[in-house]
């Protein structure tokens, strides 16, 4: 269908047949001063637009609906014109079918892996999951989204959505930069982080809440949008809800990431992080309008947080653990702790989740733990879909993204949030097991042997002897070693990047199992034990994959392994 031809130098042509009503998203800026770029679109030799830019630094963005279907060329001269991307899609199929990209420049594309079955981007840099929700009966995941180089820069909402948490539809970008912040590409800011909820208006859709971040802003950097999308694929133009910081409270510039969630009485919650001198902050603010759309007022400073020597709080998210019109049921609260440091182990920006009591206007702690020892599951952020809640999270940590290289990232599994009355469990959702392609071994990896494992994409399930019987698996990697232990000290993540002077120990003291789950894929590894009890997720350098697994030490330790090789 798609085509990608130089005709007679020196024009570009990007052919492809397309029907009428369908939608093209693209992305030209101009190589030249002295000359804007033109993009010509025809449609069986009509020519139905002629996009014209002068801009030299960012590319801008344009959309072109075709008045009649047919043979599609766009057309355009690379000596004067840059195209970055140009996908199409046609809005009546695009929630079954996804967007399909016509044309990536090298700079956004994707990397080139098999089988790996964690979400990624279609194009450019990815990084917190925003407005994870059930809309209209389908569940969508927005992402921070840089659509133009494998690097954060200015920031757009990407957007995807799910039938099972697994398998996904990439969507047109969701929202957009100010016309202000794109016309640079110098990182001053964008659509920062948020969430959405249901719409309440009776043509229902979805209303999303972000921060728009805007660097060296008097004298607000950071304020607080609001916009709505009634069919769940466009967004109205955003409106400010909350346009300065709460006063008084002697608060850092940093105010972001709008959480939005039902409180126990039934109005709308919304949770921003921050930080004041004493480290990072979880503010409460709260409205009345069932919309969500005005009103929102300064409740509380909901929680503090000042450990392993953070600043500030970022990405809070909040689900009651249990009915939500039971006053015993407790709820989560998590947030990333930016810059955070672990003496210890030597991790940094890791998430904490705290359980307590939340009457809608307070919140009192009662349980503190860390959400993932592999601390690669950034800006978790969870709702209460109809099974309870679910969270998903960045697969990666800001401590490893160079504003050098490229970096491309993926999103964890989804992942349950339960409460089993002394600790929160994140196990990935139930269908996970749809990954399971081909059963590889249910003997041979427990009596001692090392397996040759063709895909780096695998699940392995060990069953052990007692509660934290002591083994160690060792899995053979190009780039890295790497492994899983479980001694003594608990259960680790053996990670040594061969490149780095240092590694962070990735362990979760004391952690005594009696089931371990380990999913592998190029690029990542995330481990679940006593049905994610303990947590971990460490993002692997290089797509290399893993191409063999032994047991290091611990035979006896495993009372049954059974490995799956991984298809999506
Ligand atoms: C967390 C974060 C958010 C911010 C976003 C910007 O990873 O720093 O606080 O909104 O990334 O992309």
């Amino acid at each position: 269908m798609i085509s990608q031809a130089m005709s007679i130098p020196p024009v570009y042509i990007v052919q492809a047949d397309l029907d009428a009503g369908a939608v093209i998203h693209l992305w030209l800026k101009s190589r030249r001063t002295d000359h804007p770029a033109d993009l010509r679109v025809s449609v069986d030799g009509v020519e139905l637009a002629n996009v014209v830019t002068t801009r030299t630094e960012e590319f801008e963005f344009s959309e072109v609906e075709l008045s009649q279907g047919g043979k599609a060329e766009l057309s355009y001269n690379p000596s004067d014109a840059a195209v970055s991307l140009i996908y199409t899609f046609h809005p009546l199929t695009v929630r079954n079918e996804g967007i399909c990209v016509l044309h990536h420049a090298a700079e956004n594309a994707p990397p080139e892996v098999t089988d790996n079955y964690h979400f990624r981007p279609p194009f450019g840099w990815m990084n917190d999951p925003n407005g994870f929700g059930r809309f209209d009966g389908q569940v969508h995941l927005f992402y921070q989204h840089y659509p133009h180089r494998l690097r954060w820069n200015t920031m757009h909402w990407g957007h995807a959505i799910t039938k099972d948490y697994i398998r996904w539809k990439h969507l047109p970008v969701f929202l957009f930069p100010s016309d202000e912040l794109s016309k640079r590409d110098d990182g001053r800011g964008g659509a920062f982080s948020g969430s959405a909820i249901s719409a309440a208006g009776s043509e229902g859709g979805v209303r999303v809440f972000f921060t728009e971040q805007m660097r060296d802003r008097q004298p607000e950097e950071q304020i607080q949008l609001t916009a709505l999308s009634v069919d769940g694929l466009v967004a109205t133009a955003p409106s400010v809800i909350l346009p300065q910081r709460p006063d008084g409270l002697d608060l850092t510039l940093d105010f972001r990431d709008p959480y939005v969630f039902k409180g126990p009485d039934g109005y709308w919650k919304m949770l921003l992080g921050s930080r004041d001198k004493c480290g990072g902050v979880v503010l409460l603010y709260e409205t009345l309008d069932p919309e969500g759309e005005n009103g929102w007022t300064f409740i509380t400073t909901l929680h503090r947080e000042n450990r392993y020597g953070m600043t500030a709080a970022e990405c809070p998210c909040m689900v009651p653990l249990g009915d939500i019109n039971n006053p015993q049921t407790r709820w989560a609260l998590i947030f990333g702790l930016l810059t955070s440091r672990d003496a210890i182990t030597g991790r940094r920006n890791m998430t904490s989740v705290t359980v307590g009591r939340f009457n809608g206007r307070g919140f009192v702690p009662e349980v503190e733990q860390e959400l993932d020892f592999g601390s690669d599951a950034y800006a978790f952020q969870a709702f209460v879909d109809d099974g309870g809640p679910v969270g998903i999270a960045w697969l990666a940590n800001w401590t490893d993204v160079s504003k050098k290289d490229d970096f491309a990232t993926a999103m964890t599994l989804p992942r349950r949030v339960l409460w089993d009355g002394a600790a929160v469990l994140t196990p990935p959702v139930e269908s996970v097991v749809s990954l399971r392609h081909l059963a590889l071994d249910a003997s041979r990896l427990a009596s001692g042997q090392q397996l040759t494992l063709e895909s780096g994409a695998v699940e392995i399930e060990l069953d052990l002897d007692a509660p934290g019987a002591p083994f160690e698996l060792g899995f053979g990697h190009a780039d890295i070693d790497l492994g899983v232990r479980l001694d003594a000290d608990g259960l680790a993540i053996l990670f040594t990047d061969r490149s780095r002077k240092t590694t962070p120990r990735y362990l979760a003291a004391g952690a005594r199992p009696s089931q371990v789950r380990i999913f592998l894929d190029a690029g990542s590894i995330e481990v679940f034990a006593d049905n994610g009890r303990w947590t971990g997720t460490k993002r692997l350098p290089s797509f290399a994959g893993v191409r063999s697994v032994a047991l290091v030490a611990g035979c006896r330790a495993i009372s049954a392994a059974r490995i799956w090789q991984l298809k999506i």
